[in-house]
């Protein structure tokens, strides 16, 4: 059987492995990515200063090392590569894209200079090359990450940590150079809910009171009482930083709950000046859930950037079925199907967050990705006598459409000059944030 896979982040790489494990056929298994460099968010989602969980690439290069895969980098669906020639070279179809766009708060003011969503960011300070050209002015002294939730923790860690404590990590070194020259002193993270309904983990959250240099402030009016027997969850954590003092000359990071913004405001040279909020309270759903609600309540804090890190949602691509409601891959548990008819497309199936959102860990998607390849094997009986083309006739047609492919072996080239070039400022590596200058360095 040939199978393709869309997309070289965690979801993807589980897939593959789930694949090349079948005993009852040989799978040759095309990998694909718009990028020369494999891993999706491992590289460019997962904070520089949390090396121990992008080790996951060592599994992955493993699934790499496998006789019948093939890495084939620097392709995109829907610009290089189009579903019908997919078909055409391929059995089955795996589509593992991601949620590459952000979520919009949808408020006036919320386009402003210095108002950018926090995936902006994370690309920039990770060295996607995406966000290359984006620019942050950390001339302000105060910030505002909206949400409560993992990727607000990031953003909000890397803004206060130390230059010495990023230096000796893979940060992009774009992003090192403008935080060193850093204005900030306080950070605002927003919660629209209450700590109790924070989606921030625990050992997350205790991170941020282990700063070199930034304390965490918390109002113990905001914190319900202790329940007997509570663990070491994200109240406890909260209540040990609302008893601290904070230590003179500390930049502080305060935690803020209950509170939505409404406006972005304009200083006169229409950058932000400060973000409006009012204040909210819970109300139970049917379901048993806590919706906020706005009380009317406004004040307003003098911050000069806005990062909202309120979620992820998947992009459109041409020819792939969307889910205009949920904004991901349109499916029934991993099965690709039209989204108004919901009947299903053959051959095409989809894993990770493209398959259900935003949500979730990194190891969690080897588990959901083997159970879509389960479903693959179930229909791949039926499919697998289709003759193809012949298996290279695919890197024929993407060179004939000027694709300079990058295999893996030059990807292992690349991890070598970046990790040759971190080691020169004591980090595990220096990215290289450039496509054109990965596919130089290749050429050459
Ligand atoms: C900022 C951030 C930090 C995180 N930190 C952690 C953490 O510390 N620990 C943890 O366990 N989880 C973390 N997560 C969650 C974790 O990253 C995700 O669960 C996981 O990466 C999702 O895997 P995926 O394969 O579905 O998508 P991705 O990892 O996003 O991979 C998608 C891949 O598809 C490629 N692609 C997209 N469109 C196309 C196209 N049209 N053609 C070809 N290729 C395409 C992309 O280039 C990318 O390589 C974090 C998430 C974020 C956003
Ligand atoms: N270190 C790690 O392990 C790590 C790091 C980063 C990310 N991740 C994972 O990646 C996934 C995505 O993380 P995420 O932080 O993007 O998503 P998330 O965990 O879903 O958090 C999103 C936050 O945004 C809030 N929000 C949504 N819409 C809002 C609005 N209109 N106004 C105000 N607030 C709003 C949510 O509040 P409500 O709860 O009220 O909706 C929530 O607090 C998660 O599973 C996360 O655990 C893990």
């Amino acid at each position: 059987m040939r199978v393709a896979i869309i997309g070289s982040g965690p979801a993807g790489f589980y897939a593959a492995e789930a694949l090349l494990k079948r005993t009852d056929t040989t799978v040759d298994l095309d990998l694909f990515d718009r990028l020369p460099t494999p891993y999706g968010l491992v590289r460019g989602g997962v904070a520089p200063d949390h090396p121990k969980i992008k080790s996951v690439t060592r599994v992955f290069a493993s699934t790499a090392a496998r006789p019948t895969f093939r890495f084939l980098g620097n392709v995109q669906l829907g610009r290089d590569v189009t579903v019908e020639d997919l078909h055409r070279h391929y059995h089955q179809i795996v589509y593992a894209t991601g949620n590459e766009t952000d979520r919009r708060l949808g408020i006036p003011g919320e386009g402003i200079v210095r108002s950018t969503p926090a995936t902006v960011f994370v690309g920039w300070y990770n060295g996607h090359p995406d966000y290359r050209p984006a620019r942050f002015d950390l001339s302000v002294p105060r910030v505002a990450v909206v949400g409560n939730g993992n990727v607000a923790v990031d953003v909000a860690r890397i803004l206060l940590r130390s230059p010495a404590e990023l230096e000796r990590t893979d940060i992009a070194a774009h992003a090192l150079a403008a935080l060193r020259e850093s204005r900030v002193r306080e950070v605002y993270m927003l919660g629209r809910r209450g700590p109790a309904q924070a989606a921030f983990t625990p050992s997350e959250l205790e991170e941020l009171g282990k700063l070199e240099d930034a304390d965490p402030m918390v109002d113990p009016a905001d914190l319900p009482a202790a329940a007997a027997g509570e663990g070491r969850g994200n109240l406890e954590i909260l209540r040990d930083f609302a008893g601290r003092t904070p230590r003179p000359g500390a930049k502080r990071l305060h935690f803020r709950f209950l509170v939505s913004p409404t406006q972005v405001l304009a200083d006169a040279q229409g950058g932000v000046a400060g973000l409006e909020l009012e204040r909210n309270r819970l109300e139970p759903r049917g379901d048993g859930s806590l919706v906020a609600v706005g009380t009317g309540v406004r004040e307003v804090i003098e911050v000069g950037m806005v990062l909202p890190a309120v979620g992820y949602a998947a992009d459109r691509i041409p020819g792939v079925p969307y889910d205009e409601k949920r904004r991901l891959i349109a499916n029934d548990d991993g099965r690709v199907v039209d989204p108004v008819t919901r009947a299903r497309m053959p051959n095409e199936f989809v894993v990770g967050w493209a398959r259900s959102g935003p949500q979730g860990l990194i190891g969690e998607h080897k588990r959901a990705s083997a159970q879509v390849v389960a479903h693959m094997v179930e229909e791949a009986a039926g499919v697998a006598s289709r003759p193809l083309p012949p298996r290279e006739a695919i890197d024929a047609l993407l060179r004939e459409r000027g694709v300079q492919l990058v295999t893996f072996d030059d990807w292992k080239r690349l991890d070598e000059v970046e990790v040759e070039r971190g080691a020169r400022r004591g980090a595990p590596r220096e990215k290289i944030t450039d496509v054109a200058a990965m596919l130089e360095l290749l050429r050459r």
